[in-house]
């Protein structure tokens, strides 16, 4: 096995993790938003964290991989896709770091006792679909993984978004 291919492996398994963390992590989460509880696990979404710093890491060294091959060099379209995924990336970063800062502020029994923080839950939720949705192809590539299921990776992530969304209206809607 090649180096790059082992980085682009490592990467595969690295995010197929996060996905499943913060899917799991944003369903206890919308379950706090409708019925407030003090879990005390804040700080195992921290660990989640760590792993998305590693997934950083590991796609700036894929794209430069990508940018600089010489022996296949990307095409347009390559390089547009793999700038929506750093553009989807920025934006869940984003969307994470405001949320963090309402969690620590407002508390999150009361993330959405305001339509600000329904906002903030609806981009979140929205960004993370978004960038699942748009690295669907490159993860089951990664994971050896046939590619028809795609629909299945991007079917999933739209519908968790949707429940994601509806618990922060009528979580909203309950105050
Ligand atoms: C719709 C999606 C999400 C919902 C409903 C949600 C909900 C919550 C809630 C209720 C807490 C507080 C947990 C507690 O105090 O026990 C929390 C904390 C946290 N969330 Fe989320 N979350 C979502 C998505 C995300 C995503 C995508 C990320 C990161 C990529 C993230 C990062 C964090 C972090 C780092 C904390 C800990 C903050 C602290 O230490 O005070 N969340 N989230
Ligand atoms: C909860 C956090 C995150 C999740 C669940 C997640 C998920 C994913 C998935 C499933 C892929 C496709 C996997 C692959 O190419 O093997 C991917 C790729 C990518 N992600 Fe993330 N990601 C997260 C955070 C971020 C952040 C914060 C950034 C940037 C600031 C980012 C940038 C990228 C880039 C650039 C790629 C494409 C890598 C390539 O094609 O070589 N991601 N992500």
């Amino acid at each position: 096995m090649t180096k790059r291919s082992r980085i682009r492996l490592a990467n595969g398994v690295v995010s197929a993790g996060i996905v499943v963390f913060f899917i799991m992590h944003a369903s206890i989460g919308s379950i706090v938003g409708l019925v407030p509880f003090q879990s005390g696990l804040a700080w195992a979404v921290w660990i989640g964290v760590a792993c998305a710093a590693i997934h950083v890491a590991l796609c700036v060294a894929t794209s430069i991989q990508q940018l600089t091959d010489t022996v296949r060099p990307p095409s347009i379209n390559k390089k547009r896709h793999l700038a929506l995924k750093w553009a989807t990336g920025v934006f869940l970063l984003v969307c994470a770091a405001v949320h963090v800062v309402v969690v620590r502020t407002a508390g999150a029994g009361d993330m959405i006792s305001s339509v600000t923080g329904v906002i903030v839950i609806v981009a979140l939720a929205v960004a993370l679909a978004a960038h699942i949705c748009v690295g669907s192809k490159s993860l089951l590539k990664d994971l050896n993984v046939d590619r028809s299921f795609r629909p299945a990776v991007r079917g999933a992530a739209c519908t968790f978004a949707a429940l994601f969304v509806l618990a922060a209206l009528v979580g909203f809607g309950l105050r």
